[in-house]
């Protein structure tokens, strides 16, 4: 038989390549082609198969039984949320993050929860059992019955589960366990992705929920970003500062649910705590000052407010620098053009930061409005009138679009006793033909517009100055 020769394959997009290459050269990631490992035994191609069995094994749809699997409630809503209404038993979940964003945390907490209705085992490979313990005083969870196990061998994790039989697993983190079989590192991209299929089998055959955690690499993607996403049900990823105690959970894939919804968290000296009613977290609430905007986004089924701020400054080098923290950079270079070329503005040749306050990031593209408002504002040294948010899409043509469920947003921004909110024109327009829109909310007055100059009219007086 010819000796398969193993070469270099892309964790990205799959490109093979017989020599290490620092950048693939399909689809232009940097530092994603890893050594192939050898595959077992594959049929020759064309070969026809014998066959296995003379009855028809497939089943029509409809009569498949649906004893959908039962849900463990977590008991922190903000989480059963972004699950989809609970930890489905039989399920993997995979949260990532940068470390010290407060995973472990999140899970212990989970764990003293659930540990009331089921049995639960926390396998650490990162922390010892006595560093468990304290983390566990800290959160109130030391007089729970939570298995701890600390371990990092897959072959001693397998017999545990089998010797214990928990209903619920954690995996703390996916990272440290490693399969003696393999001879690569820990971490390395063939024992994560061993570790996980293994522990996800495992998990599925004993009927057990499994939450395993996955640090992230450098550039932002789960050890090998498509290698353990298709082997879970459920991706959850943290979003905020490590430094800021505010905290986003957000599904990026659910077998189980929507992925638009997003849990709000705070960071405190005793764990998290649910942020139920996350208005007004997120303002920084240094009105007045020029280079900030309210707006408001509409993540699932909640509206949020949200602030945008920026500084535009004149540049010390050749070329401006643009940075964004929460934001695309993509969409923001488009604004700028726009704001250049349709309201003779000089934005580009400046060096531009901005960032959305809490660490939040955004695509709602109904922010445009309020994030062209702020550079203006920064550039011009015009503050935005207190009490005011600002919402809608910008297109190329310096237009303003109109943006979905438009009365959640006044309603929200009412709540928070906002009094004025500049909205697209198309928008208002469907409000005033719903009954409902009109009566609604009187305290906050409506402004409609048409361009982003007009709005910029309303808001900053002289800005074309
Ligand atoms: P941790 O859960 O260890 O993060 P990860 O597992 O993602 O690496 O915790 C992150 C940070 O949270 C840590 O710097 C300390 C802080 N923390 C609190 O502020 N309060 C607490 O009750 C706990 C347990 C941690
Ligand atoms: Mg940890």
């Amino acid at each position: 038989m010819a000796k398969t020769r193993l070469g270099y394959i892309c964790t990205e997009c799959g490109y093979k390549s017989l020599r290490p290459l620092k950048r693939c050269p399909y689809c232009g990631e940097f530092g994603t082609l890893h050594p192939e490992e050898p595959e077992t035994a594959r049929s020759s191609t064309g070969k026809t198969l014998a066959r296995t069995h003379d009855t028809v094994r497939s089943v029509p749809v409809s009569q498949i039984r649906t004893d959908s699997s039962p849900r463990y409630e977590t008991g922190i809503s903000e989480l059963d949320t972004v699950l989809g209404g609970g930890l489905v038993s039989d399920s993997a979940v995979l949260i990532g993050e940068d470390p010290g964003i407060g995973k472990s945390t999140l899970l212990l907490q989970v764990c003293r929860e659930l540990s009331h209705q089921a049995r639960v085992l926390y396998v650490s490979g990162e922390e010892s059992a006595s560093q468990i313990s304290m983390r566990a005083q800290r959160l109130g969870a030391e007089e729970e019955d939570i298995y701890i196990c600390s371990e990092s061998d897959i072959t001693v994790i397998a017999s545990e589960i089998e010797l214990l039989d928990p209903d619920v697993i954690v995996i703390d983190s996916v990272q440290t366990v490693y399969s003696p079989e393999i001879s690569s590192a820990p971490g390395s991209v063939a024992q994560v992705r061993e570790a996980t299929s293994i522990l996800v089998n495992l998990a599925k055959r004993r009927h057990a929920a499994m939450l395993i955690v996955g640090h992230v690499t450098k550039d932002g993607s789960i050890a090998g970003p498509k290698i353990l996403e298709h082997l879970v049900d459920t991706v959850l990823y943290f979003e905020g500062e490590k430094y800021d105690s505010l905290r986003l959970l957000r599904a990026q894939k659910n077998r189980f649910g929507s992925t638009n919804e997003v849990g709000v968290f705070e960071m405190t000296e005793h764990g998290f705590r649910e942020v139920t009613d996350p208005s007004g977290v997120f303002l920084d609430h240094s009105r007045e000052t020029a280079g900030c905007c309210v707006t408001c986004v509409v993540e699932g089924t909640r509206a949020i407010l949200a602030e945008c701020q920026a500084l535009v400054a004149g540049t010390a080098l050749g070329t401006p620098r643009i940075t964004s923290t929460g934001l695309d950079r993509g969409r923001l270079a488009q604004l700028m053009a726009v704001l250049d070329r349709k309201c003779g503005l000089r934005i580009s040749g400046s060096d531009v930061y901005t960032s959305i306050v809490g660490g939040m990031k955004l695509s709602d593209p109904s922010l445009d409005l309020a994030l062209a408002v702020t550079l203006v504002s920064s550039l011009q040294d015009k503050p935005v009138p207190s009490g005011t948010v600002v919402c809608g899409e910008i297109s190329l043509t310096g237009e303003v679009r109109s943006v979905p469920q438009i009365e959640k947003r006044i309603r929200e921004a009412a709540k928070l006793g906002f009094r004025e909110f500049i909205l697209p024109a198309a928008s208002y327009e469907t409000l005033l033909q719903q009954p409902a829109g009109k009566a609604a909310e009187e305290s906050i007055s409506r402004i409609p517009v048409k361009t982003v100059s007009g709005a910029l009219d309303h808001l900053l007086a002289g800005w074309r100055n």
